[in-house]
């Protein structure tokens, strides 16, 4: 059963004269305890979507309910059922760690010991501890992320939407806070996360909805969209321009799809199956040929293969 349902909402903005449809005709369907992706590039409209469903701002038509309850009619219960987690979530930077999060369970009216209870709870829970009394500014980035995130589970709610929560940070932090998400999310909670990341969704989504202004494009698990767009990649760069026609018949043979060129005109790739051992077996067949590589490897599609396959333009000219 779906419990966060968006129906075709619509969001515009006009901005020096200029008319923007932040949201156009945005449906979304997320089922109790799952994870939805919404995967899209910067301006795609993944904030406009979550501060719609979380009462921040009110679309210009269209419907969303968070289980059956109106988010438009009832936004004072929404606001008791849901955890909010992004780049416009609350966070004091005068305040240390455990302050913030004592101040959220306040504001829920969690009561002074509850509030003081349940700060403490979260610092260990997040690994927060020897941050805890430093007051947030002189945060990493990654700990401020933490924070924030903890922040959205004050109050144990049902439903989380975490809004690009790991943008910015560098990988290892990324992997840190992926592992948080998992724990967190693998007790049933109903979550939408907004990423530009295909990888991210890929970890910790059930299904994702892939979004480019202010449409859900394409939907489904991350294998299905990869197949979609012919999953892993094997890509050979061949030294001699009058080989590439040979070798694209070559890697034609042993790929699951269309061999395409880049645009030096010397790089050809196309998805396989296994790309692992169809690199072996390329690097042998053209050793045999005697055609020779400057470069041979294979990639996991990105956003913007995604995004080119399914809209047929990259992912920047999005919001140019
Ligand atoms: N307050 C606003 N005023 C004018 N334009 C806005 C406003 N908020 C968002 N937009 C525009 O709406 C589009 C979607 O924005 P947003 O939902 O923030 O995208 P995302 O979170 O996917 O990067 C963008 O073109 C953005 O510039
Ligand atoms: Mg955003």
């Amino acid at each position: 059963m779906s419990f966060i349902q968006a129906n075709d909402l619509v969001k515009t903005y006009s901005a020096n004269k200029r008319i923007v449809k932040a949201l156009d005709g945005l449906s979304l369907d997320v089922p109790k305890g799952t994870v939805k992706g919404l995967l899209g590039p910067n301006g795609a409209g993944k904030t406009t979507t979550v501060k719609v469903l979380t009462t921040l701002i009110k679309p210009d038509s269209g419907r969303a309910t968070i289980d059956g309850v109106d988010v438009l009619k009832e936004p004072e219960t929404i606001k008791r059922m849901i955890g909010v987690s992004g780049q416009y979530a609350a966070v004091d930077q005068k305040l240390t760690g455990y302050e913030n999060l004592e101040m959220v369970g306040r504001l829920y009216h969690l009561g002074a010991k509850r509030a003081k209870q349940r700060a403490t709870e979260l610092i260990e829970m997040f690994d927060l501890v020897e941050a805890a009394n430093r007051p947030v500014k002189g945060f990493s980035g990654g700990m401020r992320r933490r924070i924030d995130l903890a922040g959205a589970l004050v109050i144990n709610p049902p439903v989380l939407f975490l809004d690009e929560p790991t943008t910015g940070l560098d990988p290892r932090s990324r992997l840190g806070l992926w592992k948080v998400i998992k724990d967190l999310v693998s007790d049933g909670t109903t979550v939408l996360l907004t990423t530009q990341y295909l990888e991210e969704a890929d970890q910790l989504a059930d299904s994702i909805a892939v979004i480019d202004q202010g449409k859900v494009i394409a939907e489904g698990t991350a294998d299905e969209l990869k197949l979609q767009i012919g999953g892993q990649r094997v890509e050979l760069s061949l030294v001699r321009l009058e080989d590439v026609e040979k070798g694209m018949s070559l890697l034609a043979g042993m790929a699951q799809g269309d061999v395409s060129v880049g645009n030096d005109g010397r790089t050809i790739s196309a998805p396989v199956d296994n790309a692992a051992s169809t690199l072996q077996q390329a690097l042998k067949t053209f050793a045999e040929e005697s055609i020779e590589l400057n470069d041979a490897g294979m990639r996991r599609p990105t956003l913007d293969d995604v995004f080119m396959e399914l809209t047929g333009h990259k992912t920047e000219d999005v919001s140019a």
